[in-house]
């Protein structure tokens, strides 16, 4: 294969510390009483913008930039933390799922060939995000492969629906599961027995990430695959409408619930026989499910009883762990990454954030792979997410404790890069909830004072950037940029992510003079950071890699 030792830059040092800070959920808006960031003043980050603003600049976060199927799709953390950490675009999830079933490619796959195993006797369950937000599953694809199944052979199906509310507007949950019972109601003409199953908010049931919670994942199980839960109705747009009238409920926490017959007897548990897929294509909330799907060794949960079925992702979720084994779609192959190249090259890394965002600087980072590339190099360190208090009635989160821990690996001189995501921008921004936003910023702003201050003691760089925006706007707009509001003259809340550029700044002690963001590269996205970074630890980055961000003016 390609050689992996990297050429030396010619004008910048080798050995130099870089930290290099990722604000999750932070783009840049025009200042507004909905732009959290702006509201919180962030007097650390502004300080680098006026300092040097030859070092300070705006790059994309969203759509074909970051291998997403469109301009119209928002970027996020998954996609977001790819194109930083392995420099090059990858069309992904999203797009190869829409690929495979524009050309029918996806029924003659050995994922589907071998769910299709199950179709004469069993029942095949659908299991994933009810959401048209693009980040980890969408509705159209959802409606495709319903269409596909049936016609490729399957008589029996089941959807156990996750509400969104986070990726979409709250309260849309009502909307998508009207229009899958429309599907599933011209399914049945068909002669096709298919019916919603069992549900649940997606942040209360199933799909928690990173082993935060595994409560999370046991109420999915007991609802999808048990028939179980304290919630039953006869039918799903019931139940959703019935669990939203509690004044505290949201689309993204509605408790599970179980779709029952006139008997009381569930209408689709998970039975020995049975295929499933989860149709989410992204990885990070699918990865527990998955395990307690396949793994014939199982402790997170009592399972009660572990069906003999035939299961497949929307994709491969973890390459490392090659799970789940079965998958409709292959996972974009994302290789040699900045974090496998600088391994190879004897840089030391050292990579923190809390639980919630653990995944993002690490797996995501280093294309979808869990583990180190070089155990003797690397360091990768969790703090725990607390777990059951929402992230606005603490929305400062771990960012303090972060940001000591960074600190204290910078100042050990361990380490080349110290890699950090500080995560309240989007956690506390998903919840809607603009004071405690405003919170959470000035939280991450102090946090990069303690990481910078720590740089600048050991004569380091710093790169700080953002993998998509969140908190900069709380407010859904119309096309002008109006806020929309609702019947009661509310303004309406944008939990999700945004389609808005970040900024990165580079800067401290250890910079040489001169270096500077190239003119050249308007369209710049995150993939083009990695050969930044690679040239601050004084390497030219490889041809294959988007190009850098920084130039060497002589003085
Ligand atoms: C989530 O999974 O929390 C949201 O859907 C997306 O947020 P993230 O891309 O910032 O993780
Ligand atoms: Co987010």
């Amino acid at each position: 294969g390609k050689p992996w030792e990297l050429a030396a830059h010619p004008r910048l040092a080798k050995g130099k510390m870089v930290g290099v800070v990722v604000l999750d959920g932070w783009g840049e808006a025009p200042p507004d009483p909905f732009n959290c960031i702006h509201a919180a003043g962030t007097p650390t980050l502004d300080a680098l913008k006026k300092a040097a603003p030859e070092r300070w600049r705006l790059i994309k976060a969203h759509g074909t930039a970051v291998g997403l199927p469109t301009d119209d799709d928002m970027g996020n953390s998954e996609v977001g933390h790819n194109a930083l950490g392995a420099g090059q675009i990858y069309a992904q999830g999203a797009k190869l799922v829409d690929l495979a079933l524009a050309s029918g490619k996806i029924y003659e796959g050995e994922g589907f060939k071998y769910i299709r195993e199950s179709f004469d006797s069993g029942t095949l369950h659908l299991i994933g995000l009810l959401s048209d937000g693009g980040v980890h599953s969408r509705f159209d694809q959802l409606q495709l492969l319903l269409e596909g199944a049936s016609e490729h052979g399957a008589r029996r199906i089941r959807v156990h629906v996750l509400t969104d509310g986070r990726d979409v507007l709250d309260g849309s949950s009502v909307r998508f599961v009207e229009m899958l019972e429309e599907d599933l109601a011209r399914l049945r003409d068909k002669g096709v027995d298919a019916r919603i199953a069992s549900g649940g908010g997606r942040m209360y049931v199933t799909m928690d990430r990173y082993e935060n919670d595994w409560q999370v994942v046991k109420r999915g199980w007991d609802a999808h695959v048990l028939g179980e839960a304290p919630h039953k109705y006869k039918n799903a747009l019931e139940a959703v409408k019935k669990l939203r009238e509690d004044p505290k409920a949201n689309d993204q926490y509605l408790p599970p619930f179980v779709i029952v017959d006139e008997s009381g007897k569930p209408v689709g548990q998970i039975q020995d026989g049975d295929a499933v897929v989860t149709f989410n294509f992204r990885a990070d909330r699918m990865v527990m499910l998955a395990k307690a799907l396949e793994y014939e060794n199982f402790d997170k949960f009592d399972r009660v009883r572990f069906p003999k079925i035939r299961y497949a992702g929307m994709l491969q979720y973890d390459g490392e762990l090659k799970l789940p084994s079965h998958y409709l779609v292959a996972p974009p192959e994302i290789e040699r990454t900045s974090g496998e190249y600088l391994a190879h090259n004897g840089v030391r890394i050292y990579a923190c954030s809390e639980t919630v965002k653990f995944g993002h600087v690490t797996f995501f980072w280093n294309g979808n792979r869990s583990g180190y590339f070089n155990p003797s190099l690397e360091k990768y360190e969790e703090i725990p997410s607390d777990i059951g208090i929402p992230f606005n009635v603490q929305p400062k989160m771990k960012a303090l404790e972060i940001a000591q821990k960074a600190r204290d690996a910078i100042l050990s001189r361990k380490f080349d890069q110290v890699r950090v995501n500080i995560a309240n921008g989007d956690m506390v921004g998903h919840t809607g909830d603009i004071e405690a936003t405003i919170v959470g910023c000035k939280a991450a702003d102090e946090a990069v004072k303690i990481v910078l201050d720590a740089i600048e003691q050991v004569g380091g760089i710093f790169v700080l950037t953002a993998d998509h925006g969140n908190a900069e706007d709380m407010a859904k707009r119309d096309k002008s940029g109006k806020p929309l509001r609702d019947k009661d003259g509310k303004v309406q809340t944008l939990t999700s992510h945004t389609l808005n550029p970040v900024p990165i700044a580079i800067g401290g002690p250890g910079l040489a003079p001169g270096v500077r963001f190239r003119t050249d590269l308007p369209n710049a996205g995150l993939a083009n950071v990695a050969a930044t970074v690679m040239n601050l630890h004084g390497f030219e980055a490889p041809d294959h890699y988007e190009p850098t961000l920084i130039e060497v003016a002589d003085k």
